[in-house]
């Protein structure tokens, strides 16, 4: 049995069968074909912090496939303190299909999947969000007809979405730099558990316009994540001039793309006429988390898929 608990779970081969199933998802529902791939399944859906895309994108997802889900709010499952991650698993996989996290600490995902006998989704953790990546990474694909030899600027702080997409891309063949101060770099931990995938020290860039030079994707992040609100003012400070605006897209190709994987503080990391402007993909890589997270249910779950 499969999970996917971080992107260090992807091969490049599963990248590629992935990307190309959820081109077909997205295909089939534009023209309004029916399916039922997960008639008679349940999903459960455990989020510890707040959502609208992922949570939206998994019921939906499910739906379109025939199934059903259950939203369990983290404080009312109480995973770690009103049971242990183990009885919780043991029980609740007998009566669903498959979990889907979203959780404070990847400790909670990796723990809950240990004792699991159904696959386990990350829906985001502090340290992965493999299924944004993947929606990031059909976004590219649908820009520019590959991800191969394409180069994604990161312009934000090394977080969870940073490591997923640092991993996507080496996995694509597309080269990922993150533009960031110096104190916002990846962590130890982060770049140990990408070496241990063979995924190469990300190259790191503190000066956002030479990062932008050569990038045909520049993408950004909120700089205050959920669970970091005290450091707040000090982080407004320190990426001010990493803002994604007019500036710094006049350092960049002409071609070059908009990616955020929201929700967005507009006024901060990035402008409005940047997110609203012609080169923002912003919203296609946000409904791309449907049809990527149903290529992942099929990959779990199915096993012709
Ligand atoms: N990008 C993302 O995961 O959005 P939500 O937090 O709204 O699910």
């Amino acid at each position: 049995m499969r999970h996917l608990l971080t992107d260090l779970d992807l091969s490049a081969a599963d990248y590629s069968h992935l990307l190309a199933a959820a081109a077909r998802l997205k295909a089939a529902r534009k023209q309004g074909i029916p399916s039922t791939a997960l008639a008679g399944k349940v999903v459960a859906l455990v989020f510890e912090k707040p959502s609208l895309r992922t949570r939206v994108s998994f019921e939906a997802g499910v739906a379109q496939l025939g199934g059903r889900s259950l939203f369990l709010p983290g404080s009312e499952v109480g995973l770690g303190w009103r049971e242990t991650h183990a009885d919780f698993a043991r029980t609740v996989c007998r009566m669903v299909d498959a979990l889907v996290l979203r959780t404070m600490s990847q400790e909670t995902i990796d723990k809950v999947a240990a004792a699991a006998t159904v696959p386990v989704i990350n829906a985001l953790s502090d340290r992965w969000h493999p299924c944004q990546a993947l929606a990031d990474l059909l976004t590219v694909h649908e820009a520019f007809g590959t991800c191969e030899g394409k180069t994604v600027v990161f312009v934000g702080d090394g977080n969870n979405v940073a490591a997923s997409l640092a991993v996507g891309c080496h996995r694509v063949g597309a080269k990922f730099v993150l533009a960031c101060p110096k104190e916002y770099q990846f962590d130890a931990r982060a770049l140990k558990e990408l070496a241990a995938a063979g995924v190469p020290a990300p190259v790191t860039v503190h000066d956002p316009r030479a990062a932008v030079a050569t990038a045909d994707v520049i993408y950004t992040d909120v700089w205050t994540s959920m669970g970091q609100e005290a450091e707040r003012d000090e982080r407004l400070r320190r990426f001010a001039a990493f803002q994604v605006n007019a500036d710094l897209l006049a350092a960049a190709p002409a071609h070059a793309v908009v990616l955020h994987c929201l929700p967005a503080h507009r006024g901060e990391e990035i402008t409005d006429e940047v997110l609203d402007g012609p080169r923002s993909r912003v919203f296609d890589q946000a409904e791309n988390r449907l049809h990527v997270q149903k290529a992942v249910l099929g990959w779990l779950l199915i096993s012709s898929h």
